[in-house]
């Protein structure tokens, strides 16, 4: 809108800049044919004039009446225009200059005069702002001579020039100003709209107290009145689901909480009756008691995710910030994992770094973020696959990277991969066991511990993770 205004705008003064240079070159065209006006007339003046003196000067008795020709050239400048009257002998001799003090001497050189004299005929001259007309002076067949006049308007000249450049002034000031003001009003009907705008972005950048002032035309008051009101409905209904997502979530964490208590009381009960020290199981009771305690451990797993992944929304994951070496944690984690890999004939090699890799983080959510990785690397490879987990270090980072030549991600699932709940549906449909919630927050954990977490992973070829955390000394 603002752009399509400063357009119109633009197009506006473009027209009227065209309007002026149109009267421009109107009024330099009159200006023109007025000078053209004031020649034709000065010529006409000037062919009576000199036709008269050429009879007066061959008139045998006037002849040769200089006082007479200068009266008759007096009352011609009277007239306007005439700037010199010359009378010249057949031969060229000036005989004589009657608007000149002083006796005429010398004789004619410009080239319009011999010519005249020569073929005997007028000929008239324009050159700039004067007019020649010269007049043979006959006498039967006999060339006696010839009246030259020159007619000048130095004033005619000074006003064309002066109008000239007044009406290019004028047109060039005219287009300027009207430019000028054209911006000025386009300013000035998109002051609001940009001020609408800016607040507009200012709110979808979250910030949901950002008002307009209302200001500008009638129009442009109302409509900011009414964003302001549409922001303060957004407002409203944004802390209430802020609250009502924080209620839902303080519910879902007490209702996991409670779960858990009752879910550690199955397990440790089934783990006695798997046990069966009395043997007073048959083989199919046996087999039930490991389907309860196989599912009841899902369900504690996903218990326990659920418990962390409120927490995490809630910011109320505590973490303890200690300095710890990371080898001994991969050890840990390998050490645990070490059975299930057997379990699938896996192995996880691990070479660990003579020297310790001091990193700061909070040593059980460490243990949990490595063994995540290396649990998923496990489960979404094939029996008798090989994880591999090595580290390395720059001056700032210590990385850990755990490699699998498993199924490898989908690019689609790469950019969902950090999501809640995100299993990508090969996956899910396989039967693999799983919530979509360790990786949300294994990459939640290494953020609130200092670091990053990236992957890269080939369909069918492998992934491979790599956790980046800020060193110590
Ligand atoms: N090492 C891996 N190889 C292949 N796919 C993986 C790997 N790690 C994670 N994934 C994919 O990412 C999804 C999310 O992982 P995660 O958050 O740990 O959830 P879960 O393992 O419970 O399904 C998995 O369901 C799986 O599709
Ligand atoms: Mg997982």
């Amino acid at each position: 809108m603002i752009g399509r205004v400063n357009s119109a705008t633009a197009l506006a003064a473009v027209l009227i800049a065209c309007v002026a240079a149109v009267l421009t070159v109107v009024t330099w065209l009159d200006v023109r044919e007025a000078r053209q006006e004031t020649f034709r007339a000065m010529e006409a003046r000037g062919v009576v004039l000199a036709a008269s003196v050429a009879e007066i000067i061959a008139d045998p008795l006037y002849r040769g009446d200089v006082d007479r020709i200068r009266d008759m050239a007096d009352v011609a400048r009277q007239q306007g225009g005439l700037k010199m009257l010359q009378v010249v002998a057949a031969d060229g001799r000036l005989l004589v200059e009657p608007t000149d003090t002083g006796p005429a001497v010398g004789s004619v050189d410009e080239e319009f005069v011999i010519v005249s004299l020569r073929d005997r005929s007028r000929t008239i001259v324009r050159e700039g702002n004067s007019l020649h007309v010269v007049e043979p002076v006959l006498a039967g067949s006999q060339l006696l001579g010839a009246v030259h006049l020159t007619y000048g308007n130095a004033s005619l000249s000074r006003i064309i020039s002066e109008l000239t450049t007044r009406t290019i002034l004028t047109g060039t000031g005219l287009a300027l100003v009207s430019f000028a003001a054209a911006l000025i009003v386009a300013r000035v009907i998109t002051a609001p709209v940009r001020n609408l705008n800016s607040t507009a972005q200012t709110l979808a950048s979250g910030r949901l107290d950002a008002r307009v002032k209302p200001q500008g035309p009638k129009e442009f008051r109302e409509l900011g009145q009414t964003f302001n009101e549409m922001a303060s409905q957004l407002q409203e209904s944004h802390i209430e689901l802020t609250e009502a997502s924080k209620a839902k979530t303080r519910f879902f964490s007490s209702v996991t909480h409670e779960l858990k208590s009752p879910l550690t009381a199955i397990a440790s009960f089934t783990n006695m009756l798997a046990k069966d020290p009395d043997g007073n199981l048959d083989e199919k009771q046996a087999q039930f008691v490991e389907v309860i305690r196989r599912n009841n451990a899902q369900m504690q797993v996903l218990i326990s995710e659920l418990l962390d992944a409120g927490r995490l929304e809630t910011g109320t994951m505590g973490l303890v910030m200690e300095t710890i070496d990371l080898s001994e944690t991969i050890g840990e984690v390998v050490e645990t994992m070490l059975p299930f890999a057997a379990s699938r004939q896996q192995q996880i090699v691990y070479t660990a770094s003579n020297s310790p890799l001091n990193i700061r983080a909070d040593r059980t959510r460490m243990n949990q973020v490595i063994t995540n990785l290396v649990s998923n690397a496990l489960k979404y490879s094939d029996d008798g696959a090989k994880v591999e987990i090595r580290t390395h270090a720059t001056d700032t980072t210590a990385y850990v990277t755990v490699e699998d030549t498993g199924s490898g991600i989908d690019p689609d699932d790469l950019k969902k991969l950090f999501l809640p709940f995100h299993r990508s549906p090969r996956v899910a449909s396989s039967g693999v066991e799983g919530t979509g919630l360790g990786l949300y927050i294994t990459n939640q954990l290494v953020k609130l511990q200092g670091g990053h977490i990236s992957v890269k992973s080939d369909l069918g070829v492998g992934s491979v993770f790599s956790v980046g955390l800020p060193v110590t000394d």
